[in-house]
């Protein structure tokens, strides 16, 4: 969900204002995916390294947790989203802590859609936080396989993305789903975050269908090819 500050710097608005029309664009585009009977979306919200941001917006990004999961969660509740929150969730205050365990149980008998958060989230510390679990419970060399280790990962309760997208106009997906996304679509528009909309969606959705997906096969495949473990 990239391009808030941009929308907010343009209208010469503090960069927190940018991130609060995020929230509402977000809520927005999971109508839409809901609307057209998309069944996972998962949302880059705060990685790993945006504890480098300045003190003001890290805190401004915080309570905006606290505002979005008191103003918007009932209503996705009803209309029949599950929410996951994806990330290390050690570094965050006590207050977020809360404020995620709200969204998560308020939820979670949902199933029309899956919404999952990633906040303080990083691919890479998805793989080494899957690894260490798996060591954890016994897993030995021998034991650890492709099918083992995704059952490890923070969204080992959500398919593999089909289609991967990034607003902003950045060309690189930045530490999300490292793991997951190997054989997603990527689509990349320069359209900044709060301006995405239904109309935006349809397009990435519309180039998406164009796409041919092979899953390293020759001819085009319609669902994901299986592991050689799995076939
Ligand atoms: C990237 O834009 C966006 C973020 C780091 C934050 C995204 C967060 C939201 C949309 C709010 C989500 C909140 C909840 C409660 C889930 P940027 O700041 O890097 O924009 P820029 O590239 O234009 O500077």
């Amino acid at each position: 969900m990239d391009g808030n500050g941009r929308w907010a710097s343009r209208r010469r608005m503090p960069r927190v204002l940018g991130h609060e029309q995020g929230v509402e664009a977000l809520v927005r585009t999971v109508r839409a995916c809901a609307e057209r009977g998309i069944e996972y979306l998962t949302v880059f919200a705060f990685s790993s390294e945006n504890w480098k941001r300045p003190e003001e917006e890290v805190s401004g990004l915080m309570k905006l947790v606290l505002v979005a999961v008191s103003k918007h969660v009932q209503q996705l509740a009803e209309a029949g989203v599950r929410i996951h929150i994806v990330g290390d969730r050690s570094k965050v205050s006590d207050k977020v802590k809360a404020s995620w365990d709200q969204a998560e149980a308020a939820t979670r008998h949902n199933s029309r859609m899956v919404l999952s958060v990633a906040f303080n989230y990083g691919g890479r510390w998805d793989i080494v936080q899957a690894c260490r679990r798996a060591m954890a419970d016994g897993l030995g060399p021998d034991d650890l396989s492709e099918a083992t280790l995704a059952r490890y990962m923070a969204l080992s309760h959500a398919p593999d993305p089909d289609l991967f997208i990034r607003t902003g106009g950045e060309l690189r997906i930045s530490n999300f789903l490292l793991w997951q996304a190997a054989y997603a679509e990527l689509y990349f528009t320069d359209c900044l975050w709060p301006d995405f909309d239904a109309g935006q969606l349809d397009a990435a959705l519309a180039a998406y269908a164009a796409r041919e997906r092979r899953f390293g096969d020759v001819k085009p495949a319609t669902a994901p090819a299986r592991t050689a473990e799995e076939v």
